[in-house]
């Protein structure tokens, strides 16, 4: 067995994790004082958003140097200290590559941007020229994924494809210096210890060069499922990822994990021996709270990566997405997206929202396979979806029209402390407001709280690793109507009580954890561990 294989990714969102220098912006020393926490939490290993050289307009996501540290987040020398750190805790780091598309401060694309049409500096990107006789018209009627079109035109009438925002051109991955170019990198950090990279817009590299029109609407912040699509999920992406394969297997250890939204059926192809160890499974995340639903959806996950002999992967939230405490509190069918600027607000309700996220993740944590948290959810933190529009910082927010809010209220600076300038994430505010609410979820205020939904992540994690990670069996238990219930390989099994009413559980087992303290009489929305 392999770390990765049932191991607990806690990933941390850099800018928004911990402050060390006052500047209201997290960053990698603030991180370094944190492994403590981490390391108590329980957690294998950290991955971390993009941390490169970056004009931040996409928080990081726009990398203008992939071998340099963004300074407002620290120098390459914490870089290494942190991963030396990490490791001395038993934490492994994964980094965050992002292959698609560059920043267009990246001196490849400034070099792009002062050769003519046709230049090779210009073939290291898709730089087109448009359709009407002045080359006025978009060369395809493609959206970018944050809104408007995915075509940015120049002064001398070229185009150039970005599927996100326009500082974010699209690499050609045909071109062969791109494709070299990014094996150094990944040398680069592998040889600095690196544990392995999580691969950003994993579907997306290889883009269909006859330029089709595409007949289906972009949804803003969806990847279509969409078969032959013209830059989602295409096969040329397989040859890239072999060759990734080959360069991480002369290391020993290190993994590959996919970030690639594709359909269900798509997705072990990724997965295959040759190719990555892991993809994010966004089936389970974008479930709905239903019984039948979501066994359905974990058997046929469990499945698809048996086919294959990959692991499974589970996740509820992360950078993205509306906070899952938040989404669980919605009525079902409620386009949690949209809702963040349309509502009605007052549909929400926190409490069922937590209760469930707390039997979620109990859930989620006794699953076979490996598990992802995002940073905040062990404080079963909300989304902050009222923040003022003035400090609105994802493009998503512009590019939209002011149509979608984006993703800034899961991105709020993480309260560490009950009071404080920023609640004890810096020593001054914070780069985006904390609400009110903050102080009272904070680290200190559920530091040894019993029931407190921290010391909850706590005891689970600690009992995960005792209990349920020698297996990779699950085996589903008769259960009432609305009631999931399996049992692990070590006699282990967790109940999970979806709508239904309360139910009672097996009276000759021993309870190991519950995520609400009453006896053997499971209550809704919550769910139990027992032996
Ligand atoms: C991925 C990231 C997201 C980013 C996008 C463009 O989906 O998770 O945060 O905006 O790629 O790089
Ligand atoms: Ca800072």
């Amino acid at each position: 067995m392999q770390w990765w294989n049932a191991g607990v990714v806690y990933q941390v969102y850099i800018r928004s994790f911990a402050d060390s220098n006052g500047d209201g912006i997290g960053d990698i020393n603030g991180l370094r004082s944190r492994l403590g926490y981490l390391s108590d939490l329980g957690v294998d290993a950290i991955w971390v958003n993009p941390w490169y050289q970056s004009p931040l307009n996409d928080g990081g996501y726009d990398v203008s140097d992939y071998r340099a540290i963004e300074p407002r987040f620290g120098t390459l020398a914490d870089a290494e200290a942190l991963i030396t750190e990490a490791h001395a805790h038993g934490i492994k780091v994964v980094v965050d590559l992002v292959p698609n598309h560059t920043s267009s401060e990246h001196r490849w694309f400034q070099e792009a941007l002062g050769s003519t049409k046709e230049s090779v500096a210009r073939s290291r990107y898709h730089f087109r020229p448009g359709k009407g006789a002045d080359s006025e018209e978009p060369p395809t009627n493609w959206s970018s994924v944050f809104g408007g079109s995915a075509w940015t035109r120049l002064a001398d009438g070229d185009w150039y494809l970005h599927l996100f925002d326009s500082t974010q051109p699209d690499l050609n991955w045909e071109n062969q210096e791109v494709r070299t170019e990014m094996e150094q990198v990944m040398r680069f950090w592998l040889d600095r210890g690196a544990d392995g990279f999580r691969i950003d817009v994993a579907h997306g590299l290889v883009k269909d060069m006859s330029y089709p029109d595409h007949a289906e609407e972009q949804e803003i912040l969806i990847s279509s499922q969409a078969s032959d699509h013209p830059f989602w999920d295409r096969d040329g992406i397989h040859p890239i990822v072999r060759q990734w394969r080959q360069l991480l297997d002369e290391y020993d250890d290190r993994i590959l994990v996919a970030e690639a939204w594709v359909a269900a059926d798509s997705l072990p192809r990724y997965l295959r021996p040759d190719e990555y160890h892991q993809s994010f499974n966004f089936d389970f995340l974008s479930g709905s709270w239903d019984a039948a639903q979501m066994q359905q959806l974990i058997a046929s996950s469990l499945d698809a990566v048996a086919a294959v002999e990959a692991t499974p992967t589970w996740v509820l939230s992360n950078h993205d997405v509306v906070r899952h405490a938040t989404r669980l509190g919605l009525p079902q069918d409620t386009d949690w997206r949209r809702w963040l600027l349309d509502g009605p607000h007052q549909i929400l309700d926190t409490d069922l929202g937590l209760a469930r996220a707390r039997a979620a993740v109990m859930f989620m944590l006794a699953l076979p396979g490996s598990v992802y948290l995002y940073q905040g959810e062990e404080l079963g933190l909300h989304e902050v979806w009222d923040l003022p529009d003035e400090v609105l910082d994802d493009p998503v927010w512009e590019r939209s029209g002011h149509t979608m809010k984006g993703r800034d209220g899961c991105r709020v600076p993480i309260p560490w402390a009950v009071e404080g300038p920023s609640l004890g994430f810096g020593s001054g505010p914070a780069w985006l407001p904390q609400p009110e609410w903050f102080g009272a979820a904070s680290v200190e205020a559920q530091q040894a709280q019993p029931g407190s939904t921290l010391e909850l992540y706590r005891a689970a994690l600690a009992l995960r690793s005792k209990h349920l990670v020698g297996d990779a069996e699950a085996e589903w238990l008769d259960a009432p109507e609305g009631v999931i219930g399996f049992r692990r390989g070590s006699g282990v099994e967790c109940w999970l009580n979806v709508s239904g009413q309360t139910m009672t559980l097996p009276t000759d087992r021993e309870i190991l954890l519950t995520s609400t303290s009453v006896g053997h009489e499971l209550p809704v929305n919550s769910a139990a561990w027992l032996k």
